[in-house]
């Protein structure tokens, strides 16, 4: 890839890395940088051209590093500096860029700002956090709940304020309306830039700013037993204020002040709100995460809609992006079943925009199922039993059949899947027909097919199982159809020219078959025309 390309996270695919989870190299049973370089070759003959590490900083782990205590190291258990510098070094020389997690929203409360933030009211740090007086019944000053389960507001007995947590009380939030605090992260962000990292993915964005007055959120009147309980009311005054757009353009210019580099922004929202992430004058993130396949119903007609959807609010000039899974979620695998999955991968592999995948979904790995003695993950354990744990998405990565899968020679921090003797790298390396093979050929007609990365998509028909799209550009034209459903389809269309003919099927034993008429899909089966 050429270096001064302004544009490669256009045409570029991320790969997103939980470094905890990717490759030990030291053997204390949790991944490290070390690892990570260890595993480059891997990620370079998949041909992604982007990695996001997941936060490397000093972190006491509340949050498996969402809890940062010091914004410009990096975790001993992760490495030194200069295993980071070296990771720069490595992988630009293989053609990877890498992006790092920013996590502005909240520090630990282990972070010597919060630390001096609490000493007293007075304080300088002080008004670095978000400290209010108690209710007057001595109770939190508002309804806000954390997203973690329980009031967002901890109180501190010490100077008789509490401070607000949208996430785990270790994770005191700042105060962004401080112009002090976004000096400060501004410089955090110009540290790596100047280290020559790539660019961010920026933790919660949407969360920044809150209300000024903190007024109350109102209830959710479609809550329902079952669902976390920080459902029950409607962040309508702590997250999505207006004002965040002038953070997120003031964090963009900073982005700016060097060459190709990337913003990317972590939204859940609304696609119609989303997209409000790209700023007035596409001044904000690159690439506000498009995370509506994550919650997608596994319907054609479902998915034609988020599609078209997206499509029809992008404001004019903002470049699409996808995804399919991150470690916050339930595996795509699971969620859509192994057959699907490979569907899956052709759909996200041939939409508009820039891709990004989560590590080991490229070999299918399912969601982990956790005993109760081995859950890791906070949020699971602070609301226990009703689906919210994320453990069973960062399990280790499966290498290979050797003990722990060739992630560790120790025990390992969460288990390893229990199918890794036959799912992992080197035996879906071996298989010409497996899923990994799979994303490499997707990954390869993608970067040879232009009209795959930037074409126009035209819905054609999304019937029953079937959607089936085209991607165009400068008269070039390739024509997707996915059977989303485990019976076959046949599909008879003028959407395909004459002498079409399979560039790919994601069972892989199709490629050159021509197309007379008709096209006769199997269960389980996406193709991808040309012609
Ligand atoms: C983001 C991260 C998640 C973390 C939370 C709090 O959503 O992806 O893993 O727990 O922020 O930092």
């Amino acid at each position: 890839m050429n270096k001064r390309d302004e544009l490669w996270w256009r045409h570029g695919i991320f790969y997103q890395i939980y470094p905890r989870s990717f490759q030990d190299s030291n053997a204390d049973g949790v991944g490290d940088i070390k690892g990570i370089i260890d595993r480059l070759p891997y990620l370079q003959a998949l041909g992604v051209d982007a990695i996001w590490l997941s936060p490397i900083f000093p972190s006491p782990m509340a949050d498996f590093g969402y809890d940062i205590a010091d914004y410009t190291g990096v975790d001993p258990l992760f490495g030194t500096m200069e295993d980071f510098d070296l990771l720069v070094k490595a992988a630009h020389a293989a053609g990877l860029k890498i992006i790092l997690d920013l996590v502005p929203n909240h520090t630990s409360d282990l972070h010597p700002w919060f630390v001096e933030s609490r000493r007293s009211r007075d304080d300088p740090r002080r008004d670095w956090y978000i400290w209010r007086e108690p209710a007057a019944d001595g109770g939190p000053p508002n309804n806000w709940m954390s997203e973690f389960g329980g009031s967002a507001w901890q109180y501190d007995a010490a100077t008789e304020q509490y401070y607000y947590h949208a996430f785990l009380a270790q994770q005191p939030d700042l105060n962004w309306r401080n112009p002090a605090v976004r000096h400060a992260i501004h410089d955090v962000m110009r540290f790596w830039l100047r280290k020559g990292v790539d660019g961010f993915r920026v933790d919660v964005i949407w969360h920044l700013i809150k209300d000024k007055e903190f007024r109350d959120n109102p209830p959710n009147p479609n809550f329902r037993e079952g669902r976390p309980p920080h459902k029950k009311i409607l962040p309508l005054h702590s997250t999505d204020q207006p004002e965040i757009h002038d953070v997120i353009a003031q964090m963009r210019r900073v982005i700016d002040e060097f060459d190709c580099r990337v913003l990317i922004g972590e939204i859940y929202l609304p696609l119609e709100r989303l997209v409000a992430y790209y700023g007035r004058d596409l001044a904000g993130a690159h690439l506000p995460f498009n995370f509506a396949l994550l919650s997608a119903p596994w319907h054609a007609r479902a998915i034609e809609k988020i599609i078209f959807e997206y499509e029809q609010v992008l404001p004019a000039g903002a470049w699409p992006n996808w995804v399919l899974g991150n470690h916050d979620r339930p595996r795509v695998a699971s969620r859509v079943g192994q057959d699907q999955a490979r569907v899956a991968a052709m759909l996200l592999l041939s939409l508009r925009g820039t891709p990004t995948l989560y590590y080991g979904d490229e070999i299918g790995m399912h969601q982990v199922a956790i005993a109760p003695d081995q859950v890791r993950d906070p949020f699971e354990k602070n609301v226990p039993g009703v689906g919210v744990g994320r453990d069973g998405c960062r399990t280790p990565m499966q290498w290979n059949a050797t003990p722990n899968a060739g992630f560790s020679t120790s025990p390992p921090w969460l288990p390893v899947a229990d199918d890794f003797v036959h799912e992992n790298v080197v035996n879906l390396e071996a298989d010409s027909r497996s899923i990994l093979s799979l994303y490499r050929a997707l990954i390869g007609l993608r970067k040879k097919l232009p009209q795959l990365v930037s074409g126009a998509y035209v819905p054609i028909a999304a019937e029953g199982d079937l959607l089936l799209y085209r991607r165009q550009s400068e008269g070039k034209a390739v024509v997707v159809a996915l059977n989303l459903g485990a019976e076959p389809v046949s599909v008879a269309t003028d959407a395909f020219r004459p002498g079409g003919e399979i560039l790919l099927s994601t069972f892989l034993d199709r490629q050159g078959e021509k197309i007379r008429g008709s096209l006769d899909l199997r269960g389980n089966e996406g193709v991808i025309i040309g012609g």
